[in-house]
């Protein structure tokens, strides 16, 4: 039975069972490095109000040093019989140093300990996001321009619905991930505050300079409870909702491309780097890249879930429930890094078929709301132009034929308003060169927008 750093008021040791189920080392290493900048911030605050020597804070701030290097070199032996990471890193200062080592954990308990450390932690995980969203923004800005002539059916109801361009498609993505970058920096904004001095729960009666701590570890101020400090994990919700999102958002568009890639849509081939083969069937491309993105999309709402209801009923103030928050947002964080460096490296070998954008316009009459609303310029009420459009279809229908195929004659026949202007508009091509509101999926909007996120992405795009 192995003695702990804590285990001065009992008899026995820990029974082997309870310290597996209880360590943490096994995934909290994760935080070592965190740990060791914190711990470094804290003993140089312990030095300021000379509670440690400059010396001690020397030989402490060496020790943690070579451990990091340790730790780096893959050197470091993360025992199960110190339980987490922050008592693994002590115990290793303490067999290095000795004497001074032993006045690190002085007004600091694990509970403000954890606190700050995943902070910091979620705090990097955050930067490193954001950038990665921005550079597949810049990947599907860069594809919806190199595109930016092509004309695709729209859906709703996934029944095509009206012309739009293919860039607007995509550059609809682009505008979930932006929400998605905002969400992320509001909740850093929030929980960058530091738990530090806290203590246990309760703070202390040493007269520590929290000010001090908070300066060296670029938090933007104090959390102003200390029991709150050290039981809040509102940010690991918040993280894991905006995560949560943006798993949403790219099981989305890899849906779009798993249909656009189908035999029935041919809208694109998969990149053979980017495809996968059937052990039965020769002739498969399977996108399991994108379908991996869709089934991890569980994964992370999974956490999401596990974390609200680790928090639920939770009493006050730190319990040792909240050890389970690391496995859910560290999975959560890696699955979202992942999915994200992934799609950024597939999204350029996005190649598509002309022919088959084409045929998409064919037989489904998607000018037919242009249509009406040409009607409606030249004075007719939308309801009476809607029925005109619709009763062309109709014949067009019957024929077998364009809405472009039916001659003014007849056109005028059930609608005096037309005049041959109309044939400007009917076609799916040329109907995208009339949508005129702000924002909308035709040539002169999406030329406005793919310039304006050129400018915001810093990107050159011709
Ligand atoms: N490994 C623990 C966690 O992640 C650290 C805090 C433990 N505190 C305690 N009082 N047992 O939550």
């Amino acid at each position: 039975m192995a003695k702990k750093l804590w285990a001065g008021r009992f008899k026995k040791g820990i029974h082997p069972l309870l310290l597996e189920y209880s360590e943490s080392i096994s995934f909290d290493k994760e935080l070592a490095f965190v740990d060791i900048r914190g711990s470094i911030a804290h003993a140089k605050m312990l030095k300021k109000i000379k509670i440690i020597t400059a010396k001690d804070f020397n030989s402490i701030k060496k020790g943690l040093m070579t451990i990091a290097t340790k730790i780096k070199n893959g050197k470091f032996k993360y025992k199960i019989e110190n339980e987490d990471i922050h008592m693994g890193i002590e115990a290793e200062l303490t067999s290095m140093i000795g004497e001074p080592a032993k006045k690190l954990h002085t007004a600091r308990s694990r509970n403000d300990q954890v606190a700050t450390d995943f902070r910091l932690w979620t705090r990097e995980a955050i930067d490193t996001l954001v950038a990665g969203i921005e550079n597949f923004q810049k990947a599907l800005v860069k594809v919806a321009n190199k595109n930016k002539e092509i004309v695709i059916a729209g859906y709703t109801h996934l029944q095509r619905a009206q012309p739009v361009l293919l860039a607007q498609h995509l550059l609809a993505y682009v505008e979930m991930l932006e929400r998605d970058k905002g969400r992320l920096i509001d909740c850093r904004k929030r929980f960058n505050k530091l738990p530090l001095g806290a203590c246990a729960l309760a703070g202390t009666t040493i007269n520590i300079d929290r000010e001090f701590v908070c300066k060296e570890l670029g938090f933007d101020g104090l959390c102003e409870n200390s029991m709150d400090a050290v039981s809040d994990r509102d940010y690991c919700v918040e993280l894991a909702s905006s995560l949560s999102l943006i798993m949403a958002h790219t099981s989305r568009f890899s849906e779009d491309i798993i249909l656009w890639a189908s035999t029935e849509w041919n809208l694109i081939t998969l990149a053979d780097e980017w495809s996968t083969g059937s052990s039965i069937m020769p002739q498969k491309r399977n996108p399991d890249l994108l379908e991996l993105v869709r089934g991890k999309t569980g994964r992370v709402y999974g956490a999401l879930t596990a974390l609200l209801t680790i928090l639920k009923g939770l009493p006050m103030t730190y319990n040792r429930d909240l050890q389970e928050d690391k496995v859910q947002v560290f999975d959560a964080v890696k699955t979202v890094s992942t999915t994200i460096t992934a799609l950024t490296a597939f999204t350029p070998t996005l190649k598509f078929n002309l022919q088959s954008a084409k045929a998409m316009l064919k037989g489904g009459f998607l000018e037919a709301t242009v249509m009406a609303e040409y009607l409606v310029e030249k004075g007719l009420p939308f309801r009476d132009a809607h029925e005109v459009s619709g009763a062309l279809v109709r014949i067009a229908e019957d024929r077998g034929c364009e809405l472009k195929d039916i001659s003014l004659v007849e056109m005028k026949n059930i609608c005096t308003y037309f005049s041959a202007d109309i044939f400007k508009r009917l076609a799916p091509e040329l109907a995208v060169k009339h949508y005129k509101s702000t924002s909308s999926a035709g040539s002169k909007e999406v030329k406005k927008a793919l310039s304006r996120w050129s400018k915001r992405l810093s990107i050159a795009i011709k």
